[in-house]
């Protein structure tokens, strides 16, 4: 195993490829292994775009930001944050308006560990290392105590996270337990990978992650995304392919949406 460490970090398992590090070898970050490389490559052999999507991906993370702080949203709690790379939310979120508060949470050491680094010293941002599959004890977390005001709107974004929860797991009544404790206003960005128009790439992508990855990768359809959204009024332009969520220019479009096949979008919880 190669990289920029030394060894194996601890609470790295060295036989499987980290859902965190090959997101990071895909967004050409430098905190990932061999064997992160050798996914993603097989990866690539699937769908040689997915270094494209993954931009796409992060792209819409930073207009969801953007979008949300106009609406007024000073805090947010970042659920599957990943190792740190480009547009992190604290940056854009604190670009957009000074003091904006941030809780990252993940569950991978080497996330975890890069976010500290990255944030000691923002008396406004935080890591926790949870698993967000426990709700309770993200939202009881003193970091996530300290930092956010259960009283004012909060921004929970779940960006390329939930296809991780497999059905057993019940990813609605995940996105639930969150929603339920949060005030009315509140908001929730979702970005998801669907199986609703590539179906043969979605399958290939599952059975690759599930064989070398930590997680393994549940694409969902359309409606099965849409309706993690119980509770929240989806904002324009919808549940839409991810170049598509309110694009910063035209130029921006790809011309078949459909080959990013991860959809995306921001609803505002109704009562
Ligand atoms: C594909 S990355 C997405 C990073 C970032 N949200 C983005 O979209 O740019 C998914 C992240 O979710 C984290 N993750 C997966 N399952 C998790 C769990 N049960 N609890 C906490 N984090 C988890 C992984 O460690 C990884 O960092």
């Amino acid at each position: 195993m190669a990289g920029e460490f030394g060894s194996v970090p601890e609470g790295v398992d060295p036989n499987r490829a980290s859902v965190a590090r090959i997101y990071d070898a895909m967004l050409g970050g430098r905190h990932n292994f061999d064997i992160d490389r050798e996914a993603l490559a097989a990866f690539t052999a699937i769908d040689p775009q997915v270094r494209a999507l993954a931009r796409a991906n992060r792209a819409f993370l930073g207009r969801a930001v953007r979008f949300l702080v106009d609406q007024g949203v000073r805090q947010f709690i970042d659920l599957g944050s990943g190792i740190p790379t480009q547009g992190n939310v604290h940056e854009v979120a604190q670009a957009a308006a000074p003091g904006s508060r941030v809780v990252y949470v993940d569950n991978d050491p080497v996330a975890v560990a890069h976010s500290a680094s990255l944030l000691a010293g923002d008396p406004n941002a935080d890591i926790l290392s949870a698993d967000i599959r426990r709700p309770a004890d993200v939202l009881n977390a003193p970091q996530v105590r300290r930092l956010i005001d259960f009283d004012e709107p909060v921004a929970v974004l779940m960006i390329t996270i939930l296809h991780f929860i497999t059905h057993e797991e019940d990813p609605h009544g995940l996105v639930a337990a969150y929603r339920d404790g949060l005030p009315a206003g509140s908001w929730l960005a979702i970005s998801h990978a669907t199986d609703q128009d590539r179906p043969d790439t979605a399958a290939a992508v599952g059975h690759l992650y599930r064989s070398r990855a930590t997680s393994p990768v549940t694409a969902r359809s359309h409606d099965g995304i849409a309706a993690l959204f119980t509770g929240f009024d989806l904002v324009d332009p919808g549940l839409v392919y991810v170049p598509l969520w309110r694009p910063d220019a035209a130029d921006d479009v790809p011309a078949n949406p459909s080959e990013y096949w991860v959809y995306a979008g921001v609803g505002r919880k109704n009562a």
